[in-house]
This record gives structure tokens, C-alpha cells and sequence, in this order.
């Protein structure tokens, strides 16, 4: 189903089993709006389901996806590794008793005090994309190994790209990956990412394309037998702009994987974030008021007690479409639909209106659907008075 094919009613059994959805909606039903419900068994399902496709990969859980301590025990019990950003989600992890060695610093923008940090704790693998960076983890992080991070090209058919901020071009990475190994660090290995719910599988083809070159020439004219390719994140959730299913994505990327390195792949790292956290997670909110801006106007304001500073800032130019559904029937209107705040920008989605039905009123339940990842943690701490958005894990 793509976008233009949506416009009618969010069928719930699209994204949820029966048991599954009465599960939260049971727990919800108990809670004052807005929060966030996260179904643990869903993110188990989508942890067994990515390992079995992508069983020659190590799994690095993107924390940033979704730091909630319930859901790093159980990564780290099921026996993940973790894609860190920052200091604070290192101690958050390490505090969980996860060992230095199943962590990996991928942020390539860091302090000096930082690397020194992760290495003092034990990190020993480090992303990088300058000469700057790669220079501070020599002095700071020494001996360390290192990875490259590479510009993709997927930013058209990625909902959330992630390109021109991070990366550098392959000439760059292997004058990098060289200058590393007289830096006395280990040239390690490759990353990409080529966007967050990237719906063009692709983008991976390309980006190994970039890879293979970069390996082979510094096995050609250098010496050096990188070890390890980083394929980062962008496997997708399952919003309204529909995507391909996780087994073809896995399909046609090991095939890639197949045709540029042989049956021998060198270690194969995967950093999932939104497609193993998303669909575990519902927000809940309630209507707070609607309105017309004129007795003639053809589409009504829905404004809920959830915005974009309490948890939906991937809605910011309408990029990430969450099925929302209500339990209320009847005649479909197009809606516009809008947060609680004093704010302008407090609206989710204007040019899109989401088909809602006449018969909905102020108090009731709106269900935000696949919310469980980039959701808490982007969350304001307290625009306009609003506490950050709540959370709870239920299940196991
Ligand atoms: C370095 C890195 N790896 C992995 C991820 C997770 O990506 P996704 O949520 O698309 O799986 C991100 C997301 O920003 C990232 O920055």
C-alpha cells in the first residue's frame, strides 16, 4: 500500500495481532493520557525475526531508537551489542553490567574528553568520518579500531534521511583508513547508513558498491584487509507509507552482499533502530478539542494532548506517517491534526489530512500506532509545562 492508496480507516490487524493490541489497549485503559505503551514480546518477535534473516550479522541495538531500560535488558540478555551516541547512553548501558566489548562508539561527532571517556571504560571500536576525529581518537582512544563512515545517496527514498551530515566521500575514507594504520590505530572497517526507514532497498546495493571500492584498494595499494562492513540502520517499520517486508530486504542485501564479497562475507555488523522497536510501541492520546476556522471550512481541527514536542517530532515536514486509530465509526472527514502547545509549529499533519470520523469528540482515545521508536527520548522535558512523554513496558 503507498501513501496515495491510503484513504480510508487505519485497520488495526495491519500492525497488530488481536491478543497483541488487547494486551496495551487493557493496560491503557487504566492510565491518564498521553503515554507511550511498548509491548516487549513485539520487540522479542522482531529480534528473533531480524537474527533469522541476517543470522551471519552482529546486531548493534541503536539505543538512541529507544533508551528505555526494559528494552536494553532484554537486548542484552537475548545477546545484542549496542550502537552508542553519547556518554550517557554508555553509562546507561554499561550500568546494565553489558562488557565494553559489546559496545561500539558510532556517533562521528565527539569531544576529545568523550573518546577518552569510552576508552577508559574499555570501548575499544570507534566511528569516525574526519581527519580531525580520527586524529583525537589516536591520541585519546589508542590501538583502538576503526571504522569509516561513507556518504550514501538514499536521502529521496528514505522517510527520515540521514545523508550530508554524516559520512565522507571513498577517496576521504581510504585516505583515512591509511592515515589510521600510521596513527597506530586499526583500520577496521566500513560503515553506512543510508537512511532511517529507507524504502528503496537499493540504497544498499549502492552503498556496498562504495564499500567494495574501498576495500579493494586498500588491499591493493596499501596493504590492508579491512575486516568488517557496518550496514547501520534503515530497515523499515511498518507506518502508512507501506514498505517492503523484512525478508526481502534481506534477501536482496545478502545477494548484494554476495555479489560484491563472495560466499566469504568479512564480519557484517547491523545497527537496527526503528525496525525492532517501532511496532512494539503504541502512544496514546486523548482529543483535547476540535474545531473549524470558519462555519463553511471543509476540514475540522483535531487537536490532541500529544505534539510534536511531546514525542512526534518525526512528523516535522509530515516525514514519518503514523496510522492513528479511533474506535469511533461513521462518515470519514479529512482532518487536520495538531498538538496541545502554544505553538505554531505544533502541528502534525496539515497537508496530509487524515480521514477521521465526524462522530469523534474531545476526550476521545486517539491511538498512535508503530510509535515505539524516536518517540520518548525526542520528547520535550517541559514546553509550555507539559511533562516529557510517559512510558511503560509491559510484557515479560
Ligand atoms: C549510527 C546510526 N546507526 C543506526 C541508527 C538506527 O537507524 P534506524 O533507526 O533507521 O534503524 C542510527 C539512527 O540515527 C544511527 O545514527
Amino acid at each position: 500500500m503507498s501513501m496515495n492508496e491510503f484513504n480510508g480507516v487505519t485497520q488495526l490487524a495491519d500492525f497488530y495481532s488481536s491478543e497483541t493490541f488487547t494486551r496495551i489497549k487493557n493496560f491503557a485503559d487504566q492510565r491518564e493520557t498521553p503515554f507511550v505503551v511498548i509491548d516487549l514480546p513485539t520487540i522479542s518477535g522482531a529480534y528473533d525475526e531480524l537474527v533469522g534473516h541476517f543470522d551471519y550479522a552482529d546486531i548493534y541495538y541503536a539505543v538512541k531508537a529507544n533508551p528505555a531500560e526494559a528494552i536494553l535488558k532484554l537486548l542484552r540478555d537475548r545477546g545484542a551489542n549496542f550502537d552508542i551516541a553519547s556518554r550517557y547512553e554508555l553509562d546507561k548501558v554499561m550500568g546494565l553490567d553489558v562488557d565494553a566489548s559489546r559496545i561500539s562508539y558510532g556517533n562521528t561527532i565527539k569531544k576529545a574528553r568523550d573518546i577518552r571517556y569510552f576508552y577508559e571504560r574499555g570501548v575499544r571500536l570507534f566511528a569516525t568520518d574526519s581527519e580531525s576525529d580520527l586524529q583525537t581518537i589516536a591520541r585519546e582512544a589508542p590501538g583502538s579500531q576503526v571504522y569509516v563512515r561513507v556518504l550514501t545517496d538514499g536521502s529521496q527514498t528514505a522517510d527520515w534521511p540521514l545523508s550530508r551530515k554524516f559520512g565522507c566521500e571513498t577517496e576521504m575514507a581510504v585516505e583515512l583508513l591509511t592515515e589510521a594504520r600510521e596513527l597506530g590505530l586499526e583500520p577496521y572497517g566500513v560503515s553506512f547508513h543510508v537512511g532511517s526507514q529507507q524504502r528503496e532497498i537499493g540504497s544498499w546495493d549502492a552503498a556496498l558498491a562504495k564499500v567494495k571500492v574501498i576495500f579493494d584498494r586498500l588491499r591493493d595499494e596499501q596493504g590492508i584487509e579491512l575486516k568488517m562492513i557496518n550496514m547501520g540502520g534503515g530497515f523499515p517499520a511498518n507506518y502508512i507509507s507501506r514498505t517492503n517486508d523484512l525478508a526481502t530486504y534481506a534477501e536482496e542485501i545478502t545477494r548484494f552482499l554476495q555479489e560484491d564479497f563472495g560466499e566469504e562475507f568479512p564480519r557484517i555488523i547491523l545497527e537496527p533502530g526503528r525496525s525492532l522497536i517501532a511496532n512494539a510501541g503504541i502512544l496514546v492520546s486523548e482529543v483535547v478539542l476540535i474545531s473549524r476556522k470558519s462555519r463553511t471550512a471543509l476540514h475540522r481541527w483535531v487537536f490532541t494532548d500529544v505534539g510534536k514536542f511531546s514525542g512526534l517530532i518525526e512528523t516535522l515536514d509530515e516525514s514519518i506517517k503514523y496510522p492513528v486509530y479511533t474506535e469511533k465509526t461513521g462518515e470519514l472527514e479529512g482532518s487536520v491534526l495538531a498538538g496541545p502547545t502554544c505553538d505554531s509549529a505544533d502541528i502534525m499533519y496539515e497537508n496530509f489530512k487524515y480521514p477521521l470520523p465526524l462522530t469523534l469528540e474531545p476526550g476521545d482515545r486517539l491511538y498512535w500506532l508503530s510509535t515505539g521508536a524516536y518517540t520518548t527520548s525526542y520528547s520535550a522535558v517541559e514546553f509550555n509545562g507539559f511533562p516529557p512523554l510517559a512510558e511503560y513496558c509491559i510484557g515479560e
